[in-house]
């Protein structure tokens, strides 16, 4: 399995590329199941969630290209309705298919995706949206089974702002007979670019980017071509490494609109952010000043950002107090961050963290995405030698990070 070892204390300096993002590209590569013919997608960045996804296609009949940052995928021979455990279990964003399944297909057959290291993350809120759109839902032997001739508009209300269970919703919706109403639906950027492909397609869905999203059902849809919008979370790590190390780092191709919560934070633990049309330049300083952190749906400061900040408020000057509020069990890295020397309590939701001088560098392992990241980082400012092992999870939602930060100036390898 490969780790990657960082000998921390570098400045990072320089120009860093962000890719696409992880979780726009997700859900438009399932809505390519919505249509007959080729679609193609640029920007698509090279990771492991997006070869699951291109697997799960396949396995569904789609005919599925894929060179570099672009893909095709033409589900014209669109022919089963199951999605396996095996891939489920490998990504749970594969429950992504329900809606555009039960669309097309009429039915579809997908694993419950079950817990994982973050939290229980249900998908009750899916299932009781089809439901109200008209779809038969059973669950069996570990599988939910949803179905419907056709499924008919509804007024949905959503009890808890669900990222991919408005994508899901907004997908099945799309080819219904009549008019949903989404209420409480995810403002999410990776919302509103679902959207856009969507009507690109053919589709009709006004309002997304707030929380009542109508969509009126069409007939059929066409394929489309697409471009990936660039992934905010990258462009926050990234943002993050440059005020951590006391660097000065300019990002390019990044989306500043998007990162609105992160930026504001930044500022006001020192570091100067100045943003000029798709870049974003970063300059840290020697001091960083803590800040209060509490995670919220976008446009508030994004739970997927946590574990990075929770770094840099560890070598901050004075006492933060970190509150999660989407998952319940997202401090995992905690535990890790203290034996890199880290001063941090946790009571239920809540970390307080008080700043230290430096971290130490260490053995650590990563658990889950943000948490592999947010070691990474620690790294970088930690003295001596730190190895990050189960990188895997990295590779599921960073492209080339060590690569990048390699590039940046840091001291960062990975070893097979
Ligand atoms: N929830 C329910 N019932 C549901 C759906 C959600 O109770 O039916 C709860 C969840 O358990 C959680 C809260 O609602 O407590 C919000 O979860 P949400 O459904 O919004 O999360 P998600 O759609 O499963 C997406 C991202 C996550 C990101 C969250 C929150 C994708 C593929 N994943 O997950 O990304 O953390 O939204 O912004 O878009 C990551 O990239 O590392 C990652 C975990």
């Amino acid at each position: 399995m490969d780790k990657i070892i960082i000998a921390g204390g570098r400045r990072l300096a320089g120009q860093v590329r962000v890719s696409g993002s992880k979780n726009a590209a997700l859900p438009i590569l399932f809505s390519a199941l919505l249509a007959d013919g080729v679609n193609r997608y640029d920007n698509v960045p090279n990771l492991r969630d997006i070869d699951s996804t291109l697997l799960l296609l396949a396995r569904l009949g789609a005919r599925v290209e894929s060179g570099g940052p672009s893909v095709r995928i033409d589900a014209s021979g669109l022919n089963c309705h199951e999605a396996p455990y095996d891939l489920v279990r490998k990504m749970r964003a594969s429950v992504l298919v329900l809606g555009p399944l039960v669309a097309r297909l009429k039915r579809a057959r997908v694993s419950l995706p079950g817990g994982c290291a973050i939290g229980a993350r249900p998908i009750n809120l899916h299932l009781k949206g089809l439901a109200s759109l008209g779809a038969e839902i059973t669950l069996e032997h570990g599988y939910v089974t949803a179905s419907a001739e056709r499924l008919k508009g509804a007024e949905i209300y959503f009890d808890i702002v669900t990222v991919t269970g408005t994508e899901n919703l907004m997908m099945a919706a799309v080819l219904a007979e009549g008019t949903t109403m989404l209420r409480n639906a995810a403002r999410e950027p990776e919302v509103v670019a679902l959207a856009d492909v969507l009507n690109r397609m053919g589709a009709d869905i006004a309002g997304a980017g707030t929380p009542e999203i109508t969509i009126r059902g069409v007939r059929a849809l066409k394929p489309v071509t697409a471009t990936i919008i660039p992934d905010r979370i990258e462009t926050g790590t990234f943002m993050v490494a440059a005020a951590l190390t006391g660097g000065h780092v300019t990002i390019t191709d990044c989306e500043p609109g998007h990162v609105g919560a992160t930026i504001d934070k930044l500022r006001q633990a020192g570091a100067e952010v100045v943003v000029s049309g798709s870049t974003i330049t970063v300059t840290g300083r020697d001091k960083i000043t803590s800040v209060d952190i509490k995670t919220q749906p976008y446009p508030g400061f994004p739970t997927d950002m946590q574990a990075q900040f929770m770094v840099l408020m560890s070598v901050a000057d004075g006492l933060s107090v970190i509150s999660e509020t989407i998952f319940e069990n997202r401090f995992i890295h905690v535990s890790e961050l203290r034996r890199m020397g880290a001063d941090i309590q946790v009571a239920g939701n809540i970390a307080t963290i008080k700043g230290m001088p430096r971290l130490s560098g260490a053995p650590v392992m990563a658990t889950d995405l943000r948490a592999s990241a947010c070691l990474v980082l620690a790294g970088l400012v930690a003295d001596n030698t730190t190895v990050v092992q189960r990188v895997y999870h990295l590779d599921r939602g960073y492209e080339d990070l060590e690569k990048k930060f390699a590039a940046l100036g840091a001291a960062i390898k990975r070893v097979k």
